[in-house]
Order: structure tokens, then C-alpha cells, then sequence
């Protein structure tokens, strides 16, 4: 049984975020799954509008049945800490993230999978934004 945290901003909650909490919470192997979930603050620092507020992105995230608990994430500093804090064994990221969080091998796994092709929370922004100009001209 094993500790497992994966962070991101998970807007409009789709099949891809679903099959990378599926995929990190096989790994915890009958352990937990820590979603370390990106607050809008911190995404307004790196210039990144979420459609959904942090609260109802953290309700849906929830809901999901592959994860044990939600944490704030609130700067790029605090995964060390998130690590020794909740006894993390295992650090997932999805592979558009690969190399970049290896220093954390010190303090545990790091593992980036393959992401799942074809879909993302801006090809879904996009859509939105499509159908409300037809909309709108209508
Ligand atoms: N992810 C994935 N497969 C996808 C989309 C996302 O495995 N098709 C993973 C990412 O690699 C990351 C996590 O889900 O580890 C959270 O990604 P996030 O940036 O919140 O989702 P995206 O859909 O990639 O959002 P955006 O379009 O804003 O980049």
C-alpha cells in the first residue's frame, strides 16, 4: 500500500483526468490517492483562467472514486514539503511534464505517464467558446 500525489488544475473534469487518477491510484496499490489541485491564484500567476472556480473543481475532483483526499496548490515550491507532510511515495505527472520534476527522485518515485491522447480542458475551453459565438450571432 503506497502513498500516491498528482497535481493540476483539472478544469472541465474529461476522460483524460479520469484515466490519470485511474492509472495513479493502481499504483498506490490498495493505498491512497492525494490530488494536489491548482488554486486560481496561483493559476493567475502563471497567467492560466480556469472556465470553473477552485471550489466547484475541487467538488467534481472529489466525486471521483480513485481519490482519497484534495489539497491546495498554491505555488510551485510546496511539493517537498506535500511529500515529507503526507508520507508520499509515489509523485505522478502525466508525460507532457516528463523530466520535469525529477529532482523529487530524492524524496520519492517519480512517474510520468503517457497522457491520453486527444483531448485536454482547452480543447473543451475552445468548443465552449465556438458554440457561444455561434450563439451570440444568432
Ligand atoms: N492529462 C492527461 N491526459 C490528458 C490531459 C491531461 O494525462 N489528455 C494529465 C496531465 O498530464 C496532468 C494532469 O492530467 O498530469 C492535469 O492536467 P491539466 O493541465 O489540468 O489538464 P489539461 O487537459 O492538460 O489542461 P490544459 O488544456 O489547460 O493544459
Amino acid at each position: 500500500m503506497k502513498t500516491v500525489i498528482t497535481y493540476g488544475t483539472f478544469d472541465l473534469l474529461h476522460y483524460g483526468h479520469i484515466e490519470i487518477f485511474r492509472r495513479a491510484k493502481e499504483l498506490a496499490d490498495g493505498g491512497k490517492l492525494i490530488i494536489g489541485l491548482s488554486s486560481d491564484e496561483f493559476n493567475a500567476t502563471k497567467g492560466k483562467t480556469s472556465h470553473m472556480p477552485y471550489e466547484k473543481r475541487k467538488e467534481l475532483v472529489e466525486a471521483i472514486r480513485y481519490v482519497d483526499k484534495v489539497i491546495p496548490e498554491e505555488n510551485w515550491e510546496q511539493k517537498k514539503n506535500d511529500i515529507t507532510e503526507h508520507d508520499v511515495d509515489v509523485f505522478v505527472m502525466g508525460s507532457d511534464w516528463k523530466g520535469k520534476f525529477d529532482e523529487l527522485k530524492d524524496l520519492c518515485e517519480v512517474v510520468y505517464l503517457e497522457r491520453t491522447p486527444a483531448i485536454s480542458s482547452t480543447a473543451i475551453k475552445n468548443v465552449i467558446a465556438e458554440l457561444q459565438a455561434i450563439e451570440a450571432d444568432s
